[in-house]
């Protein structure tokens, strides 16, 4: 199939209907988690907010945050008792602190102290609070807020890195003066822009209206009926991105390679093996696409012929090896960017690398004709194939930007935004 047969219309198949089209799954409940530092005076604020724009809220406070604000102010406002004790007869028979970490779709630890961050990166639970924080299951977004030398010491940082690769979130904090009387870093983000993030991790549909497509995980080669060539794609990295495009709104087509993973609420799945199946699949949803992510690990190369039978090695002289002859596979990422209708679309690649990651990601970008290439050094045992976190930088024509070690899931929505920054900027664009 050419580029041109890429942007071929629909066929008959690849009707969206009965595809559970992502009503933005909006979660209400937000747990927020006060411990004990003075920014807990703005929590008010950040209830106020929570609850204007329609979400149920719960409090629960360290006994130390409850010196800075007063729980009835926060019970007033959220409308709902606050929790301040493990074990309280009275507010445990109204509800019990683990169907308080159940309840919550997310929690907002807000402000977190460096002894709080410390707690929840040791996994110690030694009150309510800390207590609640580890039962959850729900997401966590932190707030930080400490003086500047506890937020810049070796300890803090290692912390926030360990909860960072977790899946934790955070906002903040912000440089200014503190409290303690030094400026610098340390300063809980204000209450609004708390809200703001919640918002955006409850599911607001920032990309209702768009077709995502994601290619995900490995492709297999046959080179016989039982034997094929592969690599060490898990799926992974592409699933959350399919996740959290739909969590965003968008209407989002995974097309993946064999991989074990359950496919994400609101997502279709088009299952292939070989990197042919994959180019047939993407190109048959592509004339709905209007922001392509290519973060398989497509072959680049397949076996010349794939034998009917399985290859017995009695048919070799004994000391024969076994010569497999290769021919290049379709550069699927390359003909999408070149296809007609691009001006309609967003082109995401990525490039796996092992040396001059930067160097050799600028030049795929060129190469490839891509809007953005999310640049991971395969190298590292905690980045890439087969792992829970990722180590990207984001390359585009403008410049590039490299994030901290983030787990799969941050690395998803941070290259959504960096999406959504993208598409706001091309319909601003003169035409
Ligand atoms: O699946 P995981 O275990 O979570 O691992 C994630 C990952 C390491 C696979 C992922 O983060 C990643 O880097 N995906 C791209 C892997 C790759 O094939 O990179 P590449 O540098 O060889 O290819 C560059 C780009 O072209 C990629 O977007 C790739 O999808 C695309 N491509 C490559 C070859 C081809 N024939 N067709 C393509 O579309």
């Amino acid at each position: 199939m050419t580029a041109a047969a890429l942007a071929g219309t629909l066929p008959k198949h690849a009707s969206h209907e009965g595809i559970s089209r992502m009503a933005p799954p909006r979660a209400q409940r937000v747990l927020i988690a006060v411990t004990g530092g003075i920014a807990a005076y703005k929590v008010p604020e950040l209830v106020r907010a929570l609850v204007r724009a329609g979400h149920a809220v719960r409090c629960c406070a360290t006994h130390n945050a409850a010196q800075f604000v007063s729980p009835l102010v926060l019970q007033t406002l959220s409308g709902e008792s606050v929790r301040t004790q493990l074990f309280d007869p009275e507010q445990e028979g109204e509800i019990d602190h683990i169907a308080l970490a159940d309840w919550a779709d997310l929690v907002v630890v807000a402000p977190a102290t460096a002894d709080a961050l410390a707690k929840m990166a040791h996994g110690i639970a030694d009150d309510l609070v800390t207590t609640l924080l580890l039962a959850t299951r729900a997401p966590l977004l932190v707030a930080p807020a400490m003086n500047v030398n506890m937020w810049r010491h070796p300890a803090t940082q290692a912390n926030v890195a360990t909860l960072r690769a977790r899946g934790v979130a955070f906002v903040g904090p912000e440089s200014g003066m503190l409290a303690c009387g030094w400026e610098g870093e340390g300063r809980m983000a204000e209450p609004a822009a708390i809200a703001a993030e919640a918002e955006r991790r409850l599911g607001a549909p920032t990309l209702a209206g768009e077709t995502v497509v994601v290619t995900a995980g490995g492709t297999r080669e046959a080179l016989d009926p039982v034997r094929f060539l592969a690599n060490r794609s898990s799926g992974k990295m592409g699933f959350e991105i399919a996740a959290a495009a739909a969590r965003r709104g968008a209407d989002v087509v995974l097309v993946s390679g064999p991989s074990a993973l359950a496919t994400p609420a609101g997502v279709r799945r088009v299952a292939v093996e070989s990197a042919t199946e994959m180019r047939d699949a993407v190109a048959a949803e592509l004339a709905r696409c209007t922001v392509f992510v290519a973060a398989a690990a497509v072959a680049d190369f397949r076996p010349a012929v794939a034998a009917k039978q399985k290859i017995k090695k009695e048919a070799l002289a004994d000391d024969a090896g076994l010569v497999i002859e290769l021919v290049r596979n379709p550069d699927i990422l390359a003909e999408v960017a070149r296809a007609p209708g691009r001006e309609r679309r967003l082109v995401v690649g990525f490039a796996a690398e092992s040396e001059d990651v930067l160097a050799a990601a600028r030049r795929k970008l060129e190469r490839k004709g891509c809007d953005l290439i999310v640049a991971n050094d395969v190298s590292r045992s905690d980045a890439g194939f087969d792992v829970d976190t990722n180590a990207v930088s984001f390359v585009t024509a403008q410049g590039d930007e490299t994030l901290p070690l983030l787990s799969k899931r941050e690395v998803a929505e941070r290259l959504l935004d960096r999406v959504e920054a993208l598409r706001a900027a091309a319909h601003d664009e003169p035409r």
